[in-house]
């Protein structure tokens, strides 16, 4: 199929109470994993890059692989920006073959969100109806804060997101409700704001994100720890997370960390138990199998798998 607009993918996602993963690549290995998996799954996907990912793969390189692979699955394939920061990024994308982008305003003061949200959907809207992601509230664990109300003041206040959905337009919102990008999201237990998704859903009614989505896997962890590798504390949302999260209005799920645990996990083993190896694909094909098995695993848990 050809790339698709992700605008399509929300209306039935929201529509029946699941979401779809957003699954960050920079690499060939990355991209097969994710396409593959959702082929098995029969599961629409979101493939997204950031800057830094079309920096390192280049973006002519990532749209051409992302294009040619989506026209030979039978599932829904959309391309996004992931955190984009400014107007040029959505440009360039928009421009460049892109499906989807997030323009990521956060940390900008209100007034000046709305204003470039505003532009980012000016410019996706009149150059293909290209759907815009936007993010209020900035992503942080609720118990690092250690003043209460400081910290609920970075979560994303349902008011503001009435006035900022409606003064830029945009299609869909990435929530702060007290998860974080990366492996170490939680000091002890999970703990999220559901009950904020719920109002937010309600007053809103569109398609909710929730970024920093990565349960990192404790497994992973102990075998990068066990070849090598040394990575402390790490802690990732809850399983059971994702079901209550879409049950109060997310419908979409962002996924970078676990797959690239996984991968490192992978590949430090294989690299220590097999000394003489030094064919690439012996290595990276069995950490692009082990990917793909993370990949439908969540679109199970994200209720995505068969409903494309
Ligand atoms: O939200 C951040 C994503 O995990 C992308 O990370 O900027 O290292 O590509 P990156
Ligand atoms: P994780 O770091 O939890 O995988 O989150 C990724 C993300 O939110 C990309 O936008
Ligand atoms: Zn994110």
């Amino acid at each position: 199929m050809p790339l698709e607009i992700l605008g399509k993918m929300y209306q039935k996602a929201n529509r029946e109470y699941y979401a779809i993963g957003q699954f960050n690549f920079s690499n060939l290995e990355f991209l097969q994993a994710i396409i593959d998996a959702a082929e098995e799954s029969k599961s629409p996907v979101i493939v997204a890059c950031s800057t830094g990912a079309i920096k390192y793969g280049g973006l002519r390189n990532l749209v051409a692989l992302t294009r040619t692979m989506a026209e030979k699955a039978s599932v829904p394939v959309s391309l996004h920006l992931d955190h984009g920061t400014k107007l040029d990024d959505i440009k360039m994308c928009v421009d460049g073959g892109f499906t989807s982008v997030m323009i990521d305003g956060s940390h900008h003061p209100l007034d000046e969100n709305i204003r470039l949200t505003r532009d980012a959907v000016q410019y996706s809207h009149s150059h293909g109806g290209i759907t815009v992601e936007a993010e209020l509230g900035r992503l942080g664990g609720i118990e690092d804060d250690i003043k209460v109300d400081a910290h609920h003041a970075c979560l994303t206040d349902p008011d503001e997101a009435v006035r900022f959905v409606k003064e830029s337009g945009c299609d869909a919102l990435a929530v702060a409700v007290g998860t974080s990008h990366g492996a170490y999201k939680f000091k002890g237990e999970s703990k999220i704001d559901f009950d904020r998704i719920a109002v937010i859903k309600k007053r809103l009614g569109i398609p909710l994100v929730l970024h920093g989505a990565s349960s990192v896997d404790p497994e992973s962890v102990a075998i990068i720890n066990q070849f090598g590798g040394k990575i402390e504390d790490a802690k990732g949302l809850d399983k059971d997370s994702y079901a209550k999260a879409i049950k109060n209005g997310i419908n979409k799920v962002n996924i970078d960390t676990d797959l690239r645990l996984k991968w490192t996990a992978v590949v430090r083993k294989t690299l220590q138990e097999k000394p003489n190896e030094f064919d690439p694909r012996n290595v990276l094909g069995p950490a692009r199998d082990a990917v793909k098995a993370v990949v439908k695993e969540k679109m199970k848990l994200l209720g995505s798998a068969g409903k494309a």
